[in-house]
């Protein structure tokens, strides 16, 4: 590891820069995965980190791509899940119940390292745990009156005008809950890429029959 203070916030084991040539020298499969979960980990204790609003990617209409950032809200190692809140009206939503397959990219430029996770998303509208989770300023989100993505007459923020500039009592806020959903990610195969002078590395991690097979790949 690099020396010095890490990245991240408590208990993440990130570096603050490039690793060098006796760090690339010395990573291990194991090594490469634990890098992944402190991306991950990274994330979701430093809000201020870039780990925090990861790129999810879809399959659009017709077969198109599409991405978005996304706020990544809680992740779950046993299980391998990971957790966004979006809009149930939004494009993504229905792309991913057209399709569940998806792909999510964590990129952290302090320490040139790349994660791509793909799997596939379940929706879970109003999911009740998640709404729990959400703070009042992430719900007011949800009383938008139009879908995300509607065309306007000119430049709207979509809420209503008693909530537009303030964050209203939570009995208003409720009224947003029908149109809150889960994105609830679940990993099927993760691909570290680590940038370095000394010279990169890769690793794929792949679920197969319930376990995880570790390769290195070239990057
Ligand atoms: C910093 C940032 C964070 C965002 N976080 C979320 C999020 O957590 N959930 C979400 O649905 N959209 C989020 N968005 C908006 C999406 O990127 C996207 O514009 C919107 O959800 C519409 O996407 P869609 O048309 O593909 O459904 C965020 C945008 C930015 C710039």
């Amino acid at each position: 590891m690099s020396e010095g203070k890490p990245a991240g916030g408590a208990g993440s084991s990130l570096p603050q820069a490039p690793l060098e040539a006796a760090e690339i020298g010395a990573l291990t499969l194991t090594q490469m995965s634990a890098f992944a979960s402190a991306l991950i980990a990274d994330g979701l204790e430093n809000p201020s980190s870039p780990l925090r609003k990861p790129a999810l990617a879809t399959v659009g209409a017709g077969g198109l791509p599409a991405v978005r950032t996304v706020i990544l809200r809680f992740a779950d190692e046993a299980h391998r899940t990971l957790g966004f809140f979006t809009d149930a009206r939004s494009p993504k939503v229905a792309e991913l119940q057209q399709n569940p397959r998806a792909a999510l990219l964590f990129h952290d430029p302090r320490c040139d390292m790349q994660l791509r996770l793909s799997g596939r998303a379940e929706i879970r509208v109003g999911d009740e745990v998640a709404w729990a989770r959400a703070a009042a300023p992430s719900r007011r989100a949800y009383l938008v009156t139009a879908a995300p993505g509607t065309l306007s007459p000119g430049p709207v923020s979509g809420l209503p005008s008693d909530v537009e500039g303030i964050i209203p009592p939570l009995e208003r806020l409720e009224e947003g809950r029908a149109n809150f959903a889960l994105i609830e990610f679940r990993v099927e195969e993760r691909d570290m890429l680590i940038l370095s002078r000394a010279g990169n590395r890769r690793a794929r991690f792949r679920l197969e029959g319930g376990r995880e097979a570790a390769s290195w790949l070239v990057p």
